[in-house]
């Protein structure tokens, strides 16, 4: 070949690698970093939580990454049709189409309340831009966002929006655009962050925060302290919903799913406790209470945005940031839903974004509501956001999940498996150690102790 050429594969190669992994990193960084973690550590009593959360990530949560890719290479289509091929060529149930229609309605629910949080993150910026939160305190920055709770026009009206910009980028398939787009602002998330953390060490409350969250109290355990650190690391890792499916079906050979799972849990762990290390020292320093809840980041950070010098821009730049993260997270929480539409009905692409994104932003009326009109509407003792949320994080997902490694590590022939891995025997042996039965045996037990 010529030069010239081959400059040209070479690039090519490198830039859709880096592509996928972007895309990859930008669907898991998101909400569940910046706003779920630090609430449930609140909830759960912190370290051992942390610690527990960790080891969920790095035994059960990397191999099933590799699991989904894996599958989703493969197949070559949505997760649906990926699963009925993949078993049939294997000669296994047909029921294995149950992972792939599990986890895309697992996608739409999760969805539907998680453009709910990301229409807060808009009205956070509004408020952070118009200087609601200059000098601020402990008691105006909680009724500033009880009054965004209690406000159903005002929910909807920021929950449509975040909705409209995720139908619009997923109907349009600007992907190029945004990942661009992502590969800075991603960086920028990270800054800003360190940035707030380095704000958390002038509050005097830092060493406090880090004992918190890195100093265990195992009397603080329990079942269902591991059922949510489990659940949690499913959803941080976008596991279990088809997502990781769905991307993995635009691969090629070349890419090392092993190295590229590391990096995409690493760059989310490292945003996780970024945004932990960033919160922590505000609660203490005001005397907070880390247990508080889903509103924890919206009234920590406000308090600091409302003392620093350059706070205004600081909380316009964050909140802007937090919106992008939250977008290229819920781009690909509804690309499942789209595909099976375009794949299975006469509606184009166009259209069958605007039935998914339409039909999941009806129920996230629902979810809003749940916070205001609707909180006393129980289901199973649940308001509607916490029925969705709990429902996805500790039962679909995990479930869907453990579905993929069991599929993976049971179901098809090994020696393709090792060859797709490109492992050695050694390293197989490793992989096949926690993909056959750390990873199964670490969900079941789980699910076990928690019934
Ligand atoms: N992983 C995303 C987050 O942490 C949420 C998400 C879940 C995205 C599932 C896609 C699929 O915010
Ligand atoms: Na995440």
């Amino acid at each position: 070949a010529t030069m010239a050429a081959g400059a040209v594969k070479v690039h090519d190669h490198w830039s859709s690698r880096m592509g996928f992994i972007i895309a990859a990193v930008g669907s898991a960084v998101g909400l569940g970093n910046i706003w779920k973690f630090p609430y449930m550590v609140g909830q759960s009593g912190g370290a051992a939580f942390v610690l527990v959360y960790l080891a969920c990530i790095a035994l059960i949560g990397l191999p099933i990454i590799v699991a989904e890719w894996l599958i989703g290479r493969r197949g070559q289509k949505n997760p649906v049709n990926t699963m009925v091929e993949l078993a049939k060529k294997n000669g296994r149930s047909r029921n294995w189409a149950l992972l792939g229609i599990g986890g895309t309605l697992a996608a739409f629910l999760i969805l539907s309340f998680y453009s709910v949080i990301g229409g807060w993150a808009v009205s956070y910026l509004v408020e952070a831009g118009t200087g609601s939160f200059s000098g601020i305190d402990k008691d105006a920055a909680g009724a500033l966002f009880n009054g965004l709770l209690a406000d159903p026009a005002k929910l909807l009206l920021w929950h449509s929006v975040f909705m409209a910009l995720t139908i619009g980028v997923v109907a349009m398939g600007v992907s190029g655009g945004l990942e661009r787009a992502t590969k800075i602002l991603m960086p920028a998330l990270g800054v800003i962050l360190l940035i707030m953390v380095g704000y958390g060490m002038t509050t005097g409350s830092f060493g406090a925060a880090a004992s918190y969250l890195f100093t265990p109290d195992w009397s603080k355990l329990n079942s269902g302290v591991v059922l949510a650190a489990l659940g949690h690391a499913f959803f941080t890792l976008s596991l279990g919903m088809g997502v990781m499916i769905a991307y993995g079906s635009y691969l090629g050979q070349d890419i090392n799913l092993l190295r590229a799972a590391r990096t995409v849990a690493i760059s989310d762990t490292v945003i996780a406790l970024g945004a932990g290390m960033a919160i922590f020292p505000i609660v203490f320093a005001n005397g907070l209470d880390p247990a508080a809840g889903p509103g924890l980041v919206f009234v920590t950070l406000p308090l600091a945005f409302g003392k620093i010098s350059g706070g205004l821009i600081l909380g316009v730049m964050f909140f802007a940031l937090l919106i992008f993260a939250a977008l290229t997270s819920s781009i690909s929480l509804l690309e499942p839903a789209v595909e099976l539409l375009e794949e299975r009905t006469p509606l184009g692409r166009v259209g069958a974004t605007v039935v998914a994104g339409l039909a999941t932003w009806a129920l996230g009326i629902a979810a809003l509501l749940s916070f205001n009109e609707w909180s006393n509407v129980l289901i199973f003792g649940q308001n509607i956001f916490d029925l969705l949320d709990k429902l996805t994080s500790k039962f679909m997902l995990p479930l869907c999940g453990l579905g993929a490694i069991v599929f993976v590590a049971w179901c098809l022939d090994r020696e393709s498996v090792r060859k797709d891995l490109g492992l050695g025997t050694t390293g197989f042996r490793l992989w096949n150690l926690l993909a056959r039965y750390v990873a199964p045996i670490g969900v079941l037990a789980v699910f076990w102790n928690s019934l």
